[in-house]
């Protein structure tokens, strides 16, 4: 009987990526645009549909997944993904599987990640930042209302579409928690809340506080608290003393010091009408957000592409058909989960 379930239990996981829509049949791959930890995203084109857009395809190998512990996240991010349907977060059209792999069908966006031009520019204008940083809070106000806690923003995970706006991507540690608290130590370090390295549970929170570091980035071209060691930087994290730059305005350094709260109930976006509150902040008083949500607002850089097909806003990878067993390029800031 118990062995019955136990098959029953693995048809049933076998089965749950199956897809009469897609196979790896459906497409023409074209060229890879990043590689994590558990997975690589190539950009593909429909054999079926060439003269539609091009889409991401992101590839996760099954035993690095089952390896790693990793099945239920991966069954997390595609329910959680299919619940979604905002203007700055990336869609997802399908999922399918073979014996070794388990395809996500994405929608592409061609500008490449916010890291990539961030790293290009070194600092961005105000300006911009508030621009990203505006789309940004209607993703996260999209999210929380649904009772998601995203858990990984960073600009490696802010990829730009085709006409210049953002879309939040990869939520493989995004989890549904409404109003209750989680445990987890996951995310990047630089940009964790003091309260999840505390381990006593966190909430929504952690996701202004993320957007805090994140503003700091963009316009210092650093994070606050950052060193070579998650340890220590753990500890500067836990120390809160947060120094800006002299040319950091009142107004930005307001905005900040909100954001980048420790004690958790003081922090702007801890109340019910969280992100309203954030809204009404001055240094968003010329954002008009209900023009912004519909994409009426020009952005600040729309890229240059020479054909749909173009990856150059994308770093260049080894392009083998195989999928390698481990990726050769690591970035500086690696997330993990737990300990
Ligand atoms: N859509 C989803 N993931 C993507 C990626 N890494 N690059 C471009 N478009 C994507």
């Amino acid at each position: 009987m118990e062995q019955e379930k136990i098959e029953a239990s693995e048809k049933q996981e076998s089965e749950y990526f199956i897809s009469e829509k897609y196979s790896m049949d459906s497409f023409d791959v074209l060229g890879t645009l990043g590689v994590g930890t558990f997975s690589r995203v190539r950009l593909v084109r429909s054999k079926d549909q060439p003269y539609m857009k091009p889409l991401a395809l992101k590839i996760l190998k099954k035993t690095s997944i089952l390896k790693m512990r990793q099945l239920s996240h991966l069954r997390n991010e595609k329910e959680l993904m299919e619940q979604l349907d905002h203007a700055f977060i990336t869609k997802i059209l399908g999922t399918f599987q073979d014996d070794y792999y388990v395809f996500f069908v994405l929608e592409y966006a061609c500008g490449g990640e916010l890291f990539t031009r961030l790293k290009k520019l070194g600092t961005l204008p105000s300006q911009d930042a508030r621009f990203y940083i505006s789309e940004l809070v209607l993703a996260l106000e999209y999210l929380h209302d649904k009772g998601i806690v995203f858990r990984d923003l960073k600009p490696e995970n802010i990829l730009i579409d085709r006409s210049g706006h953002v879309k939040l991507s990869d939520f493989g540690f995004a989890k549904a928690i409404s109003d209750s608290k989680t445990y987890t130590m996951c995310g990047t370090p630089e940009y964790l809340a003091p309260e999840i390295i505390l381990g006593k549970g966190y909430g929504r929170e952690v996701d202004w506080w993320a957007l805090g570091i994140l503003l700091y980035e963009m316009i210092a071209g650093y994070p606050p608290y950052c060193d070579d060691s998650p340890f220590n930087i753990y500890q500067k994290i836990l120390l809160g003393r947060l120094v800006f730059p002299s040319y950091f305005d009142d107004i930005l350094c307001s905005l900040l010091s909100a954001l980048l709260e420790p004690n958790v109930q003081k922090r702007i976006g801890y109340k019910n009408n969280a992100a309203s509150d954030l809204k009404n902040h001055l240094w968003f008083s010329n954002v008009d957000f209900n023009l912004l949500l519909i994409k009426e607002c020009p952005s600040p850089w729309i890229p240059e592409l020479m054909t749909e097909e173009d990856t150059s806003n994308f770093n260049t990878y080894p392009d083998s058909l195989e999928q390698p067993h481990a990726p050769k390029f690591t970035r500086e800031r690696d997330p993990f989960v737990g300990f």
